[in-house]
């Protein structure tokens, strides 16, 4: 209740997640049909609400994501197309960063985000890398991704 509690959220396959679409056509089992995946996207309910919730509750949203800087432009439309607004930080890789691993990156910004008096409370995303290393958030939520693995 200082104003320094934080919620972290992963973008891709967390924010932007595609999973709800394909769970309703047979995870991938269906031939893809673009026009309603982007007629899905363009509503993307479920974590969208999510979103609000914590966000309305008081919470600081940071976005950390292992896209690279120079995607900052799109990945905001993107965010704001869907219908999200309202974070603190987008969090994405600077040129210093493109080598580290993602583990370390995401590890480097919560550091940052406890130097600068932040409490971390949670984090949301859909990779291993975005939990683990330290400094760890109070609560972990992993979602599932049965298409890609990022180390
Ligand atoms: C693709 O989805 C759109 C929108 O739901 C639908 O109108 C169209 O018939 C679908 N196309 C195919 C080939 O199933």
């Amino acid at each position: 209740g200082d104003g320094k509690d934080a919620w972290i959220f992963d973008v891709d396959d967390t924010l932007l997640s595609t999973v709800p679409y394909y769970k309703k056509h047979g995870f991938g089992g269906e031939k893809l049909n673009s026009t309603s995946l982007e007629a899905w996207m363009k509503e993307s309910k479920a974590p969208l609400k999510l979103f609000h919730e914590i966000k309305d509750g008081g919470f600081k949203i940071f976005l950390v994501s292992s896209r690279k800087e120079t995607l900052r432009s799109s990945t905001v439309d993107n965010l704001i197309k869907v219908g999200y607004h309202g974070w603190k930080t987008l969090i994405l890789r600077g040129l210093e960063d493109e080598f580290m691993e993602v583990q370390r990156y995401k590890s480097k910004a919560r550091q940052n985000m406890i130097n600068e008096g932040y409490h971390i409370w949670g984090i949301i995303g859909d990779q291993w890398s975005s939990f683990e290393g330290t400094p760890r958030a109070e609560r972990t939520f992993k979602l599932p991704n049965s298409i890609y693995y990022l180390a």
